[in-house]
């Protein structure tokens, strides 16, 4: 007896799982050059807020509408094969929200991970907060915890989520981090470069930050991932975060192909010198 089951996967073509042949999206999937797609983004997920209050909602429910548009994100950049994807979730600045805000978006957080972790393992992707997690709740430790384990060893895309972030205390943590291995003579002052930086950040071993997208129409970077966007392409969209579907990724995606990027040099030619210590773009 035929397995149709088998028969089925095996005529389906990779994009099948994205979008149905004839939709919009699968129009919008073909304009895209697979070769050329980022290999890290990173997303300011804004507008929460605003589209509760546009519904005479609590602000929380925009937060729990959110939850929505970051599983499809996840789900259409692990099915792209993005290598990397930053959710901005939480930043140190957001602890001066009301308590129940606070509140609810570690409860969220928590949530999230008691539903989505079996497809997390399922799907191969691997989970990572970034951000001063030693300060967050016990109970929500134990949660990222849980979740760091169970996905330890998935290859596919790593999800890293941004909490209790920010790009400047990155930064401030990496300097003393510096100084004092500098004091302890574990590394010596010549050798912190651009190299010793990006290996002694959150996101250490992640691909250079090729696309940070911010939705809600915000222009702004809100010291997220300071370093790290030194040579991304940056796209504001105007969709709010609830909002946010695979169209808006895959136009997102569309806009970035658009765009020349140069790293400083010239497109037609690719350069033949770096300065010594200088970090991938
Ligand atoms: C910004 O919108 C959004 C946040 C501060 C939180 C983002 C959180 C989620 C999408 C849900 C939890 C996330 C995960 C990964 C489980 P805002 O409240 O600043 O919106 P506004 O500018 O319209 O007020």
């Amino acid at each position: 007896m035929v397995d149709f089951t088998i028969l089925v996967f095996s005529v389906m073509q990779p994009y099948d799982e994205i979008a149905q042949p004839g939709s919009r999206d699968r129009e919008l999937l073909e304009e895209l050059d697979p070769n050329r797609l980022p290999r890290h983004i990173a997303i300011i997920m804004d507008g929460n807020g605003r589209w509760a209050q546009a519904r005479n909602l609590p602000r929380v429910d925009g937060h729990r509408a959110g939850i929505r548009a970051v599983r499809e994100t996840v789900e259409t950049g692990a099915r792209l094969g993005f290598e990397v994807l930053t959710l901005y979730a939480f930043s140190t600045e957001n602890w001066k929200r009301p308590r129940h805000e606070v509140l609810t978006l570690m409860a969220l957080l928590k949530e999230f991970i008691n539903r989505e972790l079996e497809n997390f393992v399922e799907n191969n992707l691997r989970f990572r907060p970034i951000g001063r997690i030693e300060q967050l709740d016990p109970s929500v430790r134990k949660a990222l915890r849980r979740a760091v384990d169970a996905t330890a060893e998935c290859d596919g895309t790593l999800v890293q989520i941004a909490l209790n972030y920010s790009g400047r205390q990155e930064l401030t943590d990496l300097v003393r981090g510096a100084v004092n291995e500098a004091g302890a003579g574990s590394v010596a002052v010549d050798d912190i470069d651009e190299c010793w930086i990006e290996d002694h950040l959150t996101t250490h071993g992640t691909p250079p930050l090729d696309l940070l997208i911010r939705t809600s129409g915000e222009q702004r970077v809100s010291n997220f991932l300071l370093w790290q966007i030194a040579y991304s392409e940056i796209l504001f969209c105007p969709t709010l975060w609830p909002d946010f579907s695979r169209t808006d990724l895959l136009q997102a995606l569309i806009e970035y192909q658009r765009r020349e990027r140069r790293f400083g040099g010239l497109v037609s030619d690719g350069g033949v010198f770096a300065p010594p210590g200088t970090a991938k773009v």
